[in-house]
């Protein structure tokens, strides 16, 4: 009716105690290894405007036009890095009502492109670039997808013969991929300006704006470009205006 432990039993005891204890921290000491660094998660346009807030129209135009992907994919596989210009909601909704509706899902693209430069474009740099940049929209010349860039002291504008734009602030830069919000959406003379000057004077049905004439002795009309021309959208150059100029008296 003894309660007492033999000695040789509490020996046996402290011992299972001590492997146990030893055990856990063995366990514990291999699986502590901190989570191997491994590549950093690939970089998000979406993510990091959403992040922003105030740019839904510009995510929505990404989505549709898959540019976000495109761009996500490119920043993985580029060593250039890439430069956003991010017009915010209340840019687009600045624009003349129907516009962003009048153009088909090319029209779209290209808008969409002509705000994706190909390189990494620091705040610094902006006054060392050569006009016109080159945009993700392709052709820069004159009356396709020319974007130039002026500054004065710290003030950067972005003009593409449509509109001017300012720069505003940095949403994000990485050394890689830089996002600048602007104050204006950059329309792109192709798809808002002008018309090249027409060789042949009838109006025939055009297949491809593209085509680029490569003259530039002829004076370009920058004098006639105004708010204006937002609305001539799908209208292809003089007749469309006239058709128009006149049913304005006949209705
Ligand atoms: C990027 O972020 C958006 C929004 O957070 C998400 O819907 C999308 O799946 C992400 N894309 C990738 C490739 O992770
Ligand atoms: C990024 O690039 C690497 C190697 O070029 C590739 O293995 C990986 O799948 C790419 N990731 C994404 C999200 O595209
Ligand atoms: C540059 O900015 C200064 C000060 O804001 C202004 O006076 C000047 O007219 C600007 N220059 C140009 C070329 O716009
Ligand atoms: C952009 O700058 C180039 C070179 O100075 C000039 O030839 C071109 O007309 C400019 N384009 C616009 C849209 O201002
Ligand atoms: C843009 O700025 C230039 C001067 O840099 C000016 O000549 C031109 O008229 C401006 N264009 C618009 C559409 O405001």
């Amino acid at each position: 009716m003894s309660n007492k432990m033999s000695p040789h039993f509490l020996t046996f005891q402290l011992s299972l105690l001590l492997i146990f204890l030893l055990c856990t921290t063995i366990t514990t000491t291999i699986a502590q290894p901190a989570p191997a660094p491994g590549p950093p998660p690939p970089t998000n346009i979406t993510k990091i405007l959403e992040k922003a807030s105030q740019f839904t129209t510009l995510i929505r135009l990404y989505g549709i036009t898959k540019v976000g992907d495109q761009i996500n994919t490119q920043l993985n596989n580029s060593q250039q890095g890439m430069t956003v210009l991010a017009p915010p909601d209340n840019a687009f909704s600045s624009l003349a009502p129907g516009v962003l509706n009048s153009l088909n899902d090319q029209q779209k693209d290209e808008l969409i492109q002509f705000h994706v430069l190909p390189t990494f474009i620091s705040t610094a740099q902006f006054q060392t670039l050569s006009n016109p940049l080159r945009t993700q929209a392709g052709d820069s010349t004159y009356y396709n997808f020319p974007l130039n860039i002026t500054t004065n002291g710290t003030s950067v504008t972005l003009i593409t013969g449509v509109v001017n734009a300012t720069l505003q602030n940095t949403i994000y830069t990485d050394g890689q991929l830089a996002v600048y919000q602007v104050d204006k959406v950059l329309l792109p003379m192709n798809l808002f300006g002008p018309q090249p000057p027409a060789a042949a004077p009838a109006p025939e049905p055009e297949k491809k704006k593209k085509k680029k004439t490569g003259d530039d002795d002829t004076p370009a009309t920058d004098s006639t470009v105004s708010s204006s021309v937002d609305l001539r959208i799908g209208m292809h150059g003089l007749m469309g205006g006239l058709i128009g100029f006149i049913a304005m008296f006949y209705l």
